[in-house]
């Protein structure tokens, strides 16, 4: 049953004009990071509070350590799987256009992928809460927390987004260009409950692109825009599609 379904979906890609994936936390749980949602999800463990701009803003310490612990303890030692290397073989033999995520783990990136938007941002970057200021990770000290800016002092926040935050602006307003120039629109490992992110695919299949989506199970996109459903670990439906794809 799921390899008629992935000779179809290879199909489509191959005859793609405009192929775009759009990822989340799923893509990544074969690389050891825990998804949000679900049962092994990090919202059952950890409070979102931490996540909150506005407790960030009162509470930088009690929120860098938090931070640290969920993320940056974890995403350092994580390595791209074969979903991602998949991807990024994609795009390298053009039969991808871009990634759009709302992984924050720089694992696209590391597998290789050129054209990558990150609707909620990136781990690996610092901005200065004062003075703007931009950083990489390797420049911020986490032994002591909360990090602070060489320049003034000012309290560094890691370039994610955080909950009632906006989404960078670049990211968001080329990813919804993205998805309507989509012929195939790919989505992986998603529950994708928060907007604007969430509007993307239904973006992409109002402008009629054919929707193939893996999951484990099935999302709330599963039974109203998905034309192909591989209900299947990121990493195998990948791996098969990248055989087939002779990547
Ligand atoms: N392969 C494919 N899919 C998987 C796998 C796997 N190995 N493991 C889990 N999944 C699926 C789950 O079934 C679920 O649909 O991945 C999805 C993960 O969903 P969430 O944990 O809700 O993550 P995501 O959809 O990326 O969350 C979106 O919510 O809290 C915010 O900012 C956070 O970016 C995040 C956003």
């Amino acid at each position: 049953m799921n390899s008629t379904k992935i000779k179809e979906a290879a199909q489509l890609i191959r005859k793609a004009k405009y192929a775009v994936a759009f990822t989340g936390a799923g893509i990544s749980v074969e690389s050891g990071i825990p998804p949000f949602r679900g049962e092994n999800g990090l919202w059952n463990v950890t409070d979102p509070i931490f996540l909150e701009i506005e407790f960030f803003n009162k509470k930088p310490f009690q929120s860098w350590q938090k931070i640290k612990e969920i993320f940056y303890d974890k995403l350092g030692d994580a390595k791209p799987n074969i979903a991602h290397e998949t991807l990024a073989k994609m795009e390298k033999r053009s039969f991808l256009e871009t990634v759009i995520t709302q992984n924050i783990d720089h694992l696209h990136q590391l597998a290789g992928s050129k054209y990558v938007y990150e609707l909620h941002g990136t781990y690996k970057n610092m901005v200065c809460t004062e003075c703007q200021s931009e950083y990489d990770l390797s420049f911020a000290n986490l032994d002591y927390l909360p990090p602070t800016c060489f320049v003034c002092k000012g309290i560094l926040k890691p370039d994610i987004v955080f909950f009632n935050e906006p989404i960078p602006h670049f990211a968001k307003k080329r990813s919804f260009k993205e998805a309507e120039k989509a012929d195939v629109f790919i989505i992986i490992g998603t529950n994708a409950e928060v907007l604007p992110a969430a509007r993307i695919p239904e973006v992409a299949k109002e402008n009629g692109a054919k929707i193939i989506e893996i999951n484990i199970q099935p999302s709330h996109y599963t039974n109203t825009i998905t034309d192909i459903f591989l209900e299947m670990k990121a990493t195998e439906a990948m791996r098969e599609i990248g055989k087939l794809l002779y990547l």
